[in-house]
Order: structure tokens, then sequence, then C-alpha cells
């Protein structure tokens, strides 16, 4: 949402899809999500497209969001004897996009932390896939399994995705161990780790109780000013180059 946002603000047209059943990308960029609300859930099960149910961001008219409610909890179960079930979410943003207007600069998909059906079909639709690393011990250890089953999904489901980006976050200038953690990852990833780290910070927790990104929330602080120079390297790096 704050890399989302910060883009936004620089002008960039982006779009937002909340693919975790919790919601927390919808409430942070102002978007209520009770449940009932048309939501990305009524897309992948076919009852409204994209269209349909995206909404713009109170604080940013180039943001848009595609918001997510508890009910996606059960989608997981209800599309599991789909034939297309990997494929939902890419049906729906294909026949988006091509119906839209609006030309995206950068489209964000927010997934909830374990693997299934909800995170397959987000993996069959991205390009690129950012890993947010949390500058704590334990940060690093699911990391190698999560790439395994990432390269996974990338062999069978979607061969020009590309794990590009690594981000440290919660990043604590005072401490050895969110010094360790990063040169811990810059020698295993060097070329996607990100030079730009995330502060840990108050103001980005405070936040989302605000229905809002640290860009919006409190522009001049820290963490937002982090969030735009990690964007800013996003940029300038480009899209990804396949050799696959
Ligand atoms: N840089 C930071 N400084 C302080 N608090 C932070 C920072 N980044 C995130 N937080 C807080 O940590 C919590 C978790 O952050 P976030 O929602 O981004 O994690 P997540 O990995 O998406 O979690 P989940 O896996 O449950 O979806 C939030 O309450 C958020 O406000
Ligand atoms: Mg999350």
């Amino acid at each position: 949402v704050n890399l989302a946002s910060a883009f936004a603000e620089a002008g960039m047209r982006v779009l937002v899809l909340d693919m975790d059943p919790q919601g927390n990308a919808s409430t942070a960029l102002g978007i209520q999500h009770p449940s009932g609300t048309p939501s990305i859930y009524d897309v992948i099960e076919g009852r409204n497209t994209i269209e349909d149910v995206v909404k713009t961001c109170p604080d940013f008219d180039s943001l848009d969001v595609v918001p997510s409610t508890i009910d996606l909890s059960g989608a997981e179960l209800e599309i599991a004897t789909l034939d297309n079930r990997t494929e939902l979410l890419k049906e729906a943003v294909d026949s988006y996009i091509a119906a839209t207007s609006k030309k995206y600069d950068y489209i964000f998909i927010d997934c909830a932390p374990s693997l299934g059906l909800l995170v397959l079909n987000s993996l069959r639709v991205a390009r690129e896939v950012l890993i947010p690393i949390q500058a704590e011990y334990y940060a690093l250890e699911g990391l190698g399994q999560l790439l395994k089953t990432i390269q996974l999904v990338q062999s069978s489901f979607n061969p020009d995705l590309d794990i590009s980006m690594m981000l440290v976050t919660m990043y604590d200038r005072r401490t050895m161990l969110s010094k360790e953690v990063y040169e811990e990852v810059q020698r295993h990833y060097p070329q996607v780790l990100l030079k730009a780290t995330i502060p840990r910070a108050v103001r980005i927790s405070e936040a989302p109780s605000f229905a809002q990104s640290i860009i919006a929330y409190d522009p001049k602080s820290a963490g937002a000013i982090a969030y735009r120079e990690v964007a800013l390297e996003i940029a300038q790096r480009g899209a990804p180059v396949h050799e696959k």
C-alpha cells in the first residue's frame, strides 16, 4: 500500500488488487470492506467483473483498489473443483485491462502469507514478485522455502514470473541484527535486493488505523521518504528482462 501510494503520488496510474481475506490493504487505502461488500471475492467467483467492484483511494485519484472481504477466505474451497481454478484472477484481470480506458503503470497484488489457490491465482497474473523481509532473526528462516515454492509455480504455471525484488523492512539502524540481516540477504540475493530499506517507525504502524498509507498519513515522515526512495529505485530498474 505504501509503495502503491508512492507511485500514485508521483502521478503513476496504479491498481491494487487485495487478495488477502484479511483485507489489510483495502483498509490502509481507505476502502471499507465489511463482509458482503462487492469485492475481489465476487470477481474470483465470476459474479462481478473488476470494473464492477473497483474503487478509487480517497487520498490519490490515480490509485484504484479492488477490495477484499473476509468472505474471500471461503473461496479456496469454493473454487477447488473448478477446472480453471488457477486462472480465475488472470481471466478477470485480462478482460478488465482489455475493457478499461485506464492505462495502469503498475498493478500490485497483495497476497496472504500462506500458499493456496488465491496465491497461485496471483502468481499466475504477476510478472514480478516483491518479497518484504523484516530485519529480524526469524525473517530469513522461511525465505529459502518460499523461493523454492515460487520457483515451482514459475515452472508449472507462469514462466514469465520473476522473483525480482526483496525489500528489507523494519530496519533499525541502532541494532547489529538489522545490519546482519541486510548483509545476509545481500550475500545470497545480490541482484534482487533493493538498496533502499524501510526503517522501523511508529508512524508506519499507525497509518492503517487512520485508513491511510504512510504517504498520505504523514508525507514528511522518515517512513514516507523511505517508501518514495524504494519506488524510485523500482522505477529506475524498469521491467524485468526475460532470458527464458
Ligand atoms: N516499518 C515499519 N515500522 C513499524 N511497524 C511496521 C512497519 N511495517 C509494518 N509495520 C506494522 O507491522 C504490522 C504488519 O505489517 P504488514 O501488514 O505490512 O505485514 P504483512 O507481512 O503483510 O502481514 P500479513 O502476513 O499478516 O499479511 C502492521 O501492524 C504494520 O503497521
Ligand atoms: Mg499482508
